[in-house]
């Protein structure tokens, strides 16, 4: 073969923004485009095809997307100068959300294509190609898509497995009914057949995916506890983790088979936003904060170890430093072992945003930091409580040194630890010898797990 016929591989550059179900689409949207040719690359500048998987929570990752646009279009510049070409493709929730704004906004951009349309990347590629300009954003059902898209091809011995798509909850606050669109939750055997192939590829942890993820209802009358019983019973599974949760979806079931079912990791993110029962209930949350302490008071008594995480907006509209300070109680009170925070941001076309008594930026950054405070020092301390003890973890991968390995604690957190010979996939015993903000380091333990 002559160099000429040698095709050349294009390539591609996925830049994920936003929460885990768009972490998942990018790994989808790579599966899609890999029998086209496209291997990835870490570096925009020379991508053939560039993907912006967008987010559009919160004011400033909308921001960030436009002037990513601004970066890639002097790349996409100079490569046409030396006669090359830059497709670039804009995804995710800000493409179905401002699809047009896009278009109308950044000649640069390509194509737009919004969370349901992804099997129909290579035929928009394509069209692009021949400079139509195209915009491809809500034609879709989530159904068409899950079905459309190609078998999967992990990469590591953890995978996403998204279940659940869209939500009906409509916080005041929140884009996400308007972005990703109503619930929808799979088929069964759909998911069961997904897992089954991830686990014959090595897969042994699998987190469930869904906006609403413990709201699942699969076909005929299986609950979202009845999936993960399923689920745990497939060989080559060990681990089960799901996110996220919303706490009035938490079933009787549900918390009974945190406690029953050793697959189902003790880690949970159970978002709850605030602590004042006036905001909750403002924010369209359905539930008080003495729901939610129940639930915790439950599944603790389920499975005593289990460690939470949440979610919190701080400066929600009306928000009083009195109802602040009933935020700063629950987080006392729950003790979490991890959490995000953020401030309360505007976005068109929520309720919220049209509330009166908006509450002042200095305000909210305050609020944000002494929260922030209080969340760091629980986070801390409870990676430092786990100094002394054996916990089993699933090896990852190894580490940069060699010799070292890293990997997940049940709790979520990285581990480091020397131990030449372990592979990857495999769950072993690490003793835990030092902790800091966000990672546990150790050395493999003779003794055996006690969990
Ligand atoms: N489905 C999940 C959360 C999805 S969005 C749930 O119901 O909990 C992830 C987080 O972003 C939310 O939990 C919330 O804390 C935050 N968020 C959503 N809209 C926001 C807004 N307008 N301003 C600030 N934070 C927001
Ligand atoms: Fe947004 Fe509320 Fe739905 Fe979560 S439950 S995605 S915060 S509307
Ligand atoms: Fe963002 Fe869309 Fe997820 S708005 S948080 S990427 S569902």
């Amino acid at each position: 073969m002559t160099d000429r016929q040698t095709p050349q591989p294009k390539r591609l550059f996925i830049e994920t923004y936003g929460c885990q179900m768009n972490a998942y689409d990018s790994e989808r949207m790579r599966d899609v485009l890999g029998p086209l040719g496209y291997a990835v690359t870490d570096k925009p500048d020379d991508a053939d095809l560039v993907i912006l998987n967008t987010c559009h929570i919160r004011e400033k990752a909308t921001e960030k997307v436009y002037s990513e646009i601004g970066r890639l279009r002097a790349h996409k510049e100079r490569r046409q100068a030396e006669g090359k070409g830059m497709t670039i493709a804009i995804a995710g929730c800000v493409a179905q959300a401002e699809g047009e704004e896009i278009v109308a906004r950044a000649p640069a951009v390509d194509l737009v294509v919004g969370p349901q349309a992804y099997h129909k990347l290579p035929e928009l590629i394509a069209r692009a190609a021949r400079k139509t300009g195209e915009r491809l954003a809500a034609d879709f059902t989530a159904q068409e898509k899950f079905d459309a898209l190609p078998e999967r091809a992990p990469d590591g011995v953890t995978a996403f497995l998204s279940i659940q798509e869209g939500c009906d909850k409509f916080c005041t606050f929140c884009v996400v009914p308007y972005t990703r669109g109503a619930e929808y939750s799979r088929p069964l055997a759909d998911v069961l057949a997904e897992a089954q192939a991830l686990a014959d590829k090595g897969v042994r942890e699998i987190t469930l995916l869904g906006q609403n993820v413990n709201a699942y209802h699969g076909d005929g009358g299986a609950g979202f506890a009845d999936l993960l019983a399923r689920l745990a019973r497939i060989e080559g599974v060990e681990r089960l983790r799901y996110t996220t949760s919303h706490p009035v979806e938490m079933t009787d079931e549900l918390i009974a088979l945190h406690g029953d079912e050793p697959k189902l990791m003790p880690y949970l993110h159970l978002p709850v936003q605030s602590g004042s029962d006036r905001i909750l209930k403002a924010m369209n949350r359905k539930h008080d904060s003495a729901f939610y302490r129940d639930i915790i008071a439950r599944l603790r008594a389920a499975r005593p170890d289990i460690a939470l995480s949440t979610d919190f907006i701080v400066g929600f509209p009306g928000e009083s430093d009195k109802e602040f300070e009933a935020t700063l109680s629950l987080v006392q009170d729950v003790n979490f072992a991890s959490a995000f925070s953020f401030r309360y941001s505007a976005r068109p076309g929520t309720p919220a945003a049209a509330m009166m008594a908006q509450v002042g930026e200095e305000a909210k950054a305050e609020r944000l930091a002494r929260l922030q405070m209080l969340l760091s020092e629980q986070q801390r301390a409870f990676n430092a409580a786990q100094i002394g003890r054996v916990l089993p973890v699933l090896v990852t991968g190894q580490g940069r040194k060699a010799g070292q390995a890293h990997g997940r604690s049940p709790y979520l957190q990285a581990v480091h630890f020397d131990a030449p010979s372990a592979r990857p996939g495999e769950i072993v015993p690490v003793r835990i010898v030092a902790s800091s903000q966000n990672s546990l380091s150790g050395e493999l333990a003779r003794t055996p797990v006690i969990a």
